[in-house]
């Protein structure tokens, strides 16, 4: 009997202690998901269509988990009219540099409320066949969102395509540009990489940077080479001054987003007019990455994927020295034309 009473409890105890466990979960999950709820905070400036009824961040958030259901696809009609979702075509662009953290900084850009990220490259402006298939093809490409949210989308081959600039301008002259870079040979170099590591999962051979970078004939820079002319960024930069002025770029440090990522990040809210959403809370160090990775509540978190942060080959100190000395000039120019100065060697 004594036993049987002792059984009993032991089960009672083990109902009410799994109870306590999972109100418990529940309670740190949600002061996880409460620690990113924002204060009511309506978006307003450039990018809020006057005179409309504007949606409190709070609401935005707190409806983030939907919002990924609709752009994986999984929304009705009905449920796109009832929450007024609409697809909005870009109001902000990372145009490049590829190789510079164009996917972190989107990524990381996304963590704010009012950001909405097309996950995918889309390559209208730089691919002709796209282009042809003209704007609301593209438009139908970007994700559903709140009408008072901003979308960005980044593909890096527009820095670098002569037609771009001018296809941009057509859909939207006050677009915001954001260009993040980082020293210019440690990027061609990852460049490289990305290349190399295509090459090797093809089982192909590939030749050497140094080969690549350096003129075999004359021994100097070969400015043929892709990786290196990506790199010489006033260049580009001057095709896209001809279209749109200073003031609608921002030059993101794409090496201090890796060591120091949310000063950079603030820079951009304040850029895009955004209230500054983003915390440090949201940003935090892997030591198995070695890199930051985000953090959108206590339950949720991702890092990038294992193809950003490559590990990349050794390279001739020479050549990098030929390299870091050609470049120079053409930073001066870039520092001069942006406003913006790197400790670039
Ligand atoms: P490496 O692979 O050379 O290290 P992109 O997205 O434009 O292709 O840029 C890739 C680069 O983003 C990587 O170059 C990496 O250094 C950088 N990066 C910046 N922040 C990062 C982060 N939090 N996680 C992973 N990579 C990051």
């Amino acid at each position: 009997m004594l036993f049987k009473q002792q059984a009993l409890l032991r089960q009672k105890l083990l109902v009410l202690g799994s109870l306590a466990i999972g109100s418990l979960l529940y309670l740190v999950a949600r002061v996880g998901s409460l620690d990113r709820l924002q204060p009511l905070c309506p978006i307003d400036g450039r990018f809020g269509p006057h005179g409309q009824e504007e949606i409190p961040l709070r609401a935005l958030q707190f409806k983030r988990g939907l919002l990924h259901e609709f752009r994986k696809g999984n929304a009705t009609k009905e449920q796109i009219r009832l929450h007024n979702l609409v697809q909005q075509l870009p109001k902000a662009i990372i145009i490049g540099v590829r190789k510079g953290g164009t996917r972190a900084l989107l990524e990381m850009l996304n963590l704010h409320p009012a950001v909405v990220k097309a996950s995918q490259e889309i390559h209208f402006f730089d691919n002709d066949e796209n282009y042809a298939k003209g704007i609301e093809w593209y438009r139908k490409k970007m994700p559903f969102s709140y009408p008072h949210q901003i979308t960005i989308e980044k593909s890096p081959a527009y820095f670098i395509t002569e037609e771009v600039p001018e296809r941009i301008y057509k859909m939207n002259s006050s677009i915001k540009l954001l260009i993040i870079v980082r020293e210019p040979t440690t990027r061609a170099i990852s460049d490289y990489t990305q290349v190399l590591e295509g090459k090797e999962r093809k089982n192909k051979t590939y030749y050497k940077f140094e080969k690549l970078a350096i003129d075999p004939n004359t021994c100097e820079v070969n400015t043929k080479y892709k990786a290196v002319r990506t790199s010489i960024y006033t260049k580009h930069l001057e095709r896209w001054l001809k279209y749109f002025p200073i003031e609608q770029f921002h030059i993101v440090d794409g090496d201090r987003l890796i060591t120091e990522p949310l000063p950079e990040l603030q820079l951009v809210e304040k850029f895009l007019n955004l209230p500054p959403r983003i915390s440090q809370y949201n940003l935090y160090f892997n030591a198995t990455r070695g890199f930051y990775c985000l953090r959108f509540n206590i339950v949720f978190n991702k890092c990038l994927a294992g193809s950003k942060g490559r590990i990349h080959p050794e390279v001739d100190t020479s050549v990098i020295t030929k390299l870091r000395k050609f470049f120079h000039p053409f930073n001066q120019k870039f520092y001069q034309i942006t406003g913006r100065t790197f400790n670039w060697p």
